[in-house]
């Protein structure tokens, strides 16, 4: 019997690259111990050189199969955050940790009018159908394969003719002529590219779903970010029932977008005005508590940042931050004992952007210094006041970007103060109705609020 020839080679799990040697630091990325080993054999080979046999073709024969076509998911959460729709032909990673509703809000595109080929390698196929049901599906439109094997798909794909397809996950599914198991950093490199492949050769949108790692990497998937045309995430955590769905790499629309769910016993709902969610609970006249008008991709969502100083009764201050940049705490906490001879080394410090949203946008700087002084100071900010500004270190508050659209969205809610950098007081903003307070320094500030 012929032996197939085999070689030890060693890939990245971060960028991808492969290597004929080990190395302690991946040559390409220098990311250190990310490479691994895996088998090449023989019959790899004639496989990629299958992938190159292709023919070109001239710029008529391309635009006549409509490439850039944009289709409606029938969630606008879902469109606006890929831009506006799902273009046909791209390749879309979809990550999030596990149990976070990743497989549930990807059955929902089948609400919509799209065709779709859901390949269901985790579940069973009578599993995704039950939840299916439960999720009110009833589209003939949408079709279920238990398939794992990458040729396999290829070839559901060419029989269903799919105008989306969800390979559900990236984790499971693997490439017989490679030696390696599902899951493995070569099985998730091969399959990735043939979906790259499949996807431009069959100009059909493919979605691939990846877990995430508790340290928020996508395990292994990650090197897939450097191949797919759009990254997206799924996040959330079990204390609340809202998903934020987030785009942080687009090749065909704006990034940092976010479309915002609720998680609810028939699937994820979509919520339009997430302010109201995240302001549904507020505290108001209650010390340490500031309300930042955050801005998400394009959208303004108003979140109420809460902050407590207490004494640090048992050695070294804590400080603890939800939600926001902690180094970026502690230069705030300097700025606010230097300037303002606040004195915090002897303070327990814990600061929280409710409702788990993370900011990490440095307009926020000023909310959550004004939160840390309300609560040390154990005086509250005025009620229907929100706050933004950027702080820099000598406490000169910094003008921020898109400052109308914060104050269009905070003053439809009602809100009818708002502390400002001096630097965006200016005709347009004056002209939204809203009491401006401009401001150049934190001791402004202090002045107006305190
Ligand atoms: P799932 O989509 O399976 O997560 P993932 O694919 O990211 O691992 O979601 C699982 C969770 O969602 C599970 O804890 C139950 C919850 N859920 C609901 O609350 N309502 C629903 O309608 C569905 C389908 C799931
Ligand atoms: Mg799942």
């Amino acid at each position: 019997m012929a032996k197939i020839k085999s070689k030890i080679h060693y890939l990245c799990s971060d960028c991808g690259d492969e290597f004929p040697k080990w190395h302690g630091q991946c040559p390409s990325c220098k990311e250190w111990g990310t490479l691994s080993e895996f088998k090449v054999t023989g019959k790899r080979s004639s496989l990629r050189s299958k992938a190159l046999i292709q023919n070109s073709r001239s710029l008529t024969e391309v635009l006549a199969g409509n490439p850039g076509e944009r289709f409606n998911t029938g969630m606008s959460e879902v469109d606006r955050v890929l831009g506006g729709g799902l273009l046909s032909g791209s390749l879309i990673l979809l990550g999030g940790n596990p149990g976070v509703g990743k497989s549930t809000l990807a059955l929902q595109l089948g609400n919509g009018d799209l065709k779709i080929l859901y390949v269901t390698a985790e579940e069973s196929e009578d599993q995704v159908a039950i939840r299916a049901k439960r999720l009110g599906i009833q589209s003939d439109q949408l079709h279920l394969s238990g398939e794992n094997e990458i040729h396999a798909i290829e070839s559901h794909i060419s029989t269903v003719n799919p105008q989306l397809v969800v390979v559900d996950s990236i984790q499971t599914i693997y490439n017989e002529e490679l030696d390696s198991i599902a899951g493995s950093i070569s099985q998730i490199r091969e399959c990735g590219q043939q979906l790259l492949s499949i996807s431009k050769q069959k100009n059909v949108a493919i979605l691939i779903i990846g877990h995430v790692t508790k340290e928020g990497t996508i395990a292994g998937p990650k090197m897939l970010e450097h191949m797919v045309d759009t990254v997206l995430y799924l996040e959330g955590d079990d204390r609340h029932d809202h998903r934020i769905l987030r785009s942080v790499k687009n090749r065909f629309g704006p990034t940092h977008e976010v479309g915002i769910f609720q998680m609810e016993p028939d699937g994820l709902s979509e919520v339009s005005n997430p302010s109201e969610l995240f302001l549904a609970e507020r505290s108001e006249n209650i010390p340490g508590t500031s309300i930042f008008p955050s801005l998400e991709g394009t959208r303004p969502i108003l979140v109420e940042v809460q902050a407590l100083v207490s004494n640090a009764n048992y050695g070294t201050p804590q400080r603890n931050v939800n939600g926001f940049d902690y180094k970026r705490l502690s230069m705030l906490l300097a700025v606010l004992e230097k300037r303002m001879k606040t004195p915090m080394g002897s303070k327990d410090v814990f600061v929280n952007l409710v409702g788990g949203l993370r900011v990490d946008d440095p307009a926020a700087d000023l909310s959550i210094l004004c939160s840390v002084a309300s609560s040390s100071r154990d005086q509250s900010i005025p009620d229907g006041m929100i706050i933004i500004g950027e702080v820099g270190l000598a406490g000169e508050i910094r003008s921020v970007g898109q400052i109308d659209k914060r104050l269009q969205e905070a003053s439809a809610l009602g809100f009818t103060h708002a502390i400002i950098p001096n630097g965006n007081y200016n005709e347009k903003t004056k002209k939204i109705k809203i009491t401006l307070h401009p401001a150049k320094t934190v001791q402004n500030v202090f002045g107006i609020i305190f």
